[in-house]
């Protein structure tokens, strides 16, 4: 009898040894898959978040127009401008208008015509020497100085820069309703 239930002993034991390997190859084979599933997650996570997390940016010098057509300006010339975009994986064409002035020294001036208090577009009045939003009445002077609001600040400049004898300028969104100047895209 007693010979019987050392048998048995052994024979648990066996049982019990076998288990364990199996929930230790188990684990490893788990431990494993969920390492490389993790290395494999982080490219495609970041292919997949990449819009999120990347602004749309990438905006490409566009042509304002020949020097010729600013060498006798004495006010605000509006133009529109197109230019491509990099939004996310997709580049996307853009029209915007601007102005272009000459500064007393002679120097070119580029501002948005997007109104710096809700993103309307502003308009030059060249009775009244100044430009006026028409959705709330803010007023700015000749070179885009705030007058009178409600918008918080002046229009706003843009990088500009002439080249093979032809303005251009890199078109640049700033956040709305904000009294200093912070380029969104
Ligand atoms: S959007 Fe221009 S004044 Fe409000």
């Amino acid at each position: 009898m007693e010979q019987e239930l050392s048998k048995d002993n052994l024979a648990g034991r066996k049982d019990v040894i076998i288990i364990n390997r199996r929930s230790f190859f188990g684990a490893l084979l788990a431990i494993g898959s969920a390492g490389m599933g993790a290395i494999l997650a982080v490219p495609v996570l970041r292919y997949v978040l990449y819009p999120i997390y990347a602004k749309a940016s990438g905006i490409a010098w566009a042509d304002v127009g020949d020097l010729s057509e600013f060498a006798e300006i004495s006010a605000p010339v509006r133009k529109t401008i197109t230019f491509a975009q990099l939004d996310g994986w997709r580049q996307v064409e853009s029209a915007q208008s601007v102005y272009v002035n000459r500064t007393s020294g002679g120097e070119f001036e580029v501002l948005s015509a997007i109104c710096p208090h809700l993103g309307c577009s502003v308009s030059w009045q060249k009775n009244a020497d100044d430009f006026l939003c028409p959705c709330h009445g803010s007023i700015f002077s000749p070179d885009g100085k705030l007058v009178k609001g409600p918008a918080p600040r002046g229009m706003d400049p843009l990088p500009h820069r002439v080249k093979n004898g032809k303005l251009q300028v890199r078109f640049e969104f700033f956040r709305e309703d904000v009294p200093n100047r912070e380029v969104v895209s």
